[in-house]
């Protein structure tokens, strides 16, 4: 199960699950968001961002998935474990950091609260929530940018230190 074929298989599939999720969450972050806040009359704002990000919300669970089983694969695969014991391995960490938010917020907390939540203060205050909305945003594909830049570099063997 452990070979060469199907670690270059792992790796195509992590970049293009990579490519759907997080293409999907700067297209939220960078376009979405911002055209909603901008051009949308506030009545409309909430139903048509909940009805885009639902869709997005399905995309993003599958692959988060695929990211999450091809990066562990991988990381058997070249029996690279004790890495998250280093310092000079940093977007190894912060990879998994990153699939691990985004798998808590899909899987976790939006089932349970974050939805009803942010709905419940967008009909309050559409305009502070979407601004929290979007800073969320930003943060979270700003540490997705700083990961793909690590890992392309480190795994190529750019050394950081
Ligand atoms: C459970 C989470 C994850 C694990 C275990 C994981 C693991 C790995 C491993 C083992 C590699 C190959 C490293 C090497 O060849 O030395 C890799 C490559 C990579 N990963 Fe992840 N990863 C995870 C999540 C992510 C996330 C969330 C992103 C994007 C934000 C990401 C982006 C990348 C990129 C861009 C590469 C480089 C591929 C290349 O240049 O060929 N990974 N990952």
């Amino acid at each position: 199960m452990l070979n060469l074929d199907n670690y270059v298989f792992a790796r195509s599939l992590h970049i293009l699950a990579i490519v759907f999720w997080i293409g999907g969450v700067a297209f939220v972050t960078t376009v979405l968001i911002p055209a909603l806040k901008s051009t949308v009359d506030p009545k409309n704002r909430l139903a048509l961002f909940e009805q885009l990000e639902s869709k997005f919300s399905f995309q993003a669970k599958i692959t988060t998935v695929l990211t999450g089983l091809s990066g562990f694969y991988m990381v058997m695969f070249v029996e690279g474990w004790d890495r998250y014991l280093t310092l000079q391995y940093w977007w190894m960490h912060l990879m998994t950091l990153v699939w691990l938010i985004f798998t808590i917020v899909l899987f976790v907390l939006e089932p349970l609260f974050l939805h009803q939540w942010f709905h419940a203060r967008a009909t309050e205050n559409g305009e502070a929530a979407f601004n929290a909305l979007h800073t969320m945003h930003i943060i979270l594909l700003t540490l997705s940018i700083i990961a793909i830049t690590g890992a392309v570099a480190g795994s190529h063997g750019y050394s950081f230190f």
